[in-house]
């Protein structure tokens, strides 16, 4: 339901007051004890007071002159015009069942290098579009896509998720696309009954000139893990210490359904412990990424801490099945635990080069 006019929102009063006020909506999950985000859409307790009272005293119209300037929406692209869209091509999604994940290779034909300082994923059919991840795979890789989906070392474009913004970085940063690379698209379609056909397309809004920073998304995960049946708070941490400096610019948490709170914490060299994000409740339908308002200069060798914890109780209204013990799987039935992170290194360094310690 758009709220784009009085009309098309009047008749939701209710449950907008009821929906700001459970804090249900609009969907933001970082706990204010820590960090700050540029992209936090969180409303204040007065807007959501406003929102309230309006409610309750009648859901009035409110005097036409005081009436904001009709708002125009972008129709499309988020970000600026784009200067390349590429597009996978079309997949028959079926009415039911599980599909596995697809991959479609995407020529870039790009011959030169190219920064790209924003881009865009615009799925074919939301409605069935669970997420896509754009890779850069750079030429000459071939150990990816593969049917084991052992992980790649191709960089990340950008991930969507119902809920995402695009990814827009702040000047004098950009993510490296190498002459003749070619973009990787992972999509997971999740049915709806209905039988259709999707091309999902990213749009890429390059660089004036050559950044001085380049970002890369990197990751710390954990494959081996094996949640109990009907355990409540299951915590599963993963730590590593970073190779080389980086300007850290934000994160995006990777559960499943039983998925209940996400942590990242630092260490400093004094041993002090400071919590960057914690995202509680961790809501698997809202893959959202957290920008940091300000990004933090880390050294070499600080200790990163991701903690993870799930719920596989009964208590879950979420749970497929509490009886189950889970470990990890690419479908939502299975659980994951990925903590990805993204950086701003030297533009000289590759993720490869920047992992030399
Ligand atoms: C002040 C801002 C917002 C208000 C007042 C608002 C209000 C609402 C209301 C009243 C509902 C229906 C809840 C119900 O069925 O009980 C809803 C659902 C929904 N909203 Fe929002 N919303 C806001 C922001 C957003 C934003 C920023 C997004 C997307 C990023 C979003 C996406 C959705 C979606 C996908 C649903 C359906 C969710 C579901 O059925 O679980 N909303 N919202």
């Amino acid at each position: 339901m758009p709220f784009t006019t009085f009309n098309e929102t009047r008749p939701w009063a209710k449950a907008i007051r009821q929906s700001v006020l459970s804090n249900k909506m609009p969907p933001w999950f970082a706990d204010p004890c820590c960090g700050q985000f540029s992209n936090d859409r969180s409303l204040t307790d007065s807007e959501r007071s406003t929102l309230a009272e309006w409610a309750t005293s009648g859901a009035l119209t409110g005097n036409a002159v005081d009436a904001p300037p009709v708002r125009v929406w972008p129709k499309g692209w988020n970000i600026p015009v784009p200067d390349a869209v590429f597009e996978t091509p079309a997949f028959n999604i079926p009415a039911g069942g599980e599909v596995d994940y697809q991959y479609f290779v995407v020529p870039t034909g790009f011959t030169d290098d190219r920064w790209v300082q924003a881009s865009e994923v615009r799925p074919g059919d939301r409605a069935v579009v669970h997420h896509a991840v754009v890779y850069i795979r750079e030429p000459g890789d071939t150990s990816f896509p593969n049917p084991k989906h052992t992980p790649t070392k191709a960089d990340i474009l950008n991930v969507y998720a119902p809920g995402a913004s695009p990814d827009i970085l702040p000047a004098g940063m950009g993510r490296l696309v190498k002459a003749g690379s070619d973009l990787v698209f992972e999509i997971h379609y999740t049915p709806n009954g209905k039988r259709g056909q999707a091309r999902s397309r990213v749009g890429l809004k390059f660089s004036a000139s050559p950044p001085p920073k380049r970002v890369l998304t990197l990751q710390m995960n954990k494959l081996d893990f094996h949640i109990p049946p009907h355990a409540r708070d299951f915590r599963v941490t993963v730590w590593g210490t970073l190779p080389n400096d980086a300007l850290l610019l934000g994160f995006f948490p990777h559960m499943h359904l039983r998925g209940k709170e996400f942590e990242y914490n630092l260490v400093r060299s004094n041993g002090q412990p400071e919590t960057l994000l914690r995202v509680r409740p961790y809501d698997f339908y809202w893959q959202l990424s957290y920008r940091l308002a300000t990004p933090l200069a880390l050294n070499a060798g600080t200790r990163l801490e991701w903690v993870a914890t799930y719920d596989n109780s009964a208590n879950n209204p979420r749970n497929p099945d509490p009886d189950a013990e889970v470990g990890y799987g690419l479908q939502s039935r299975e659980e994951m635990m990925v903590g990805f992170f993204d950086v701003a290194v030297d533009a000289s360094l590759d993720k490869q080069s920047y992992f030399i310690r």
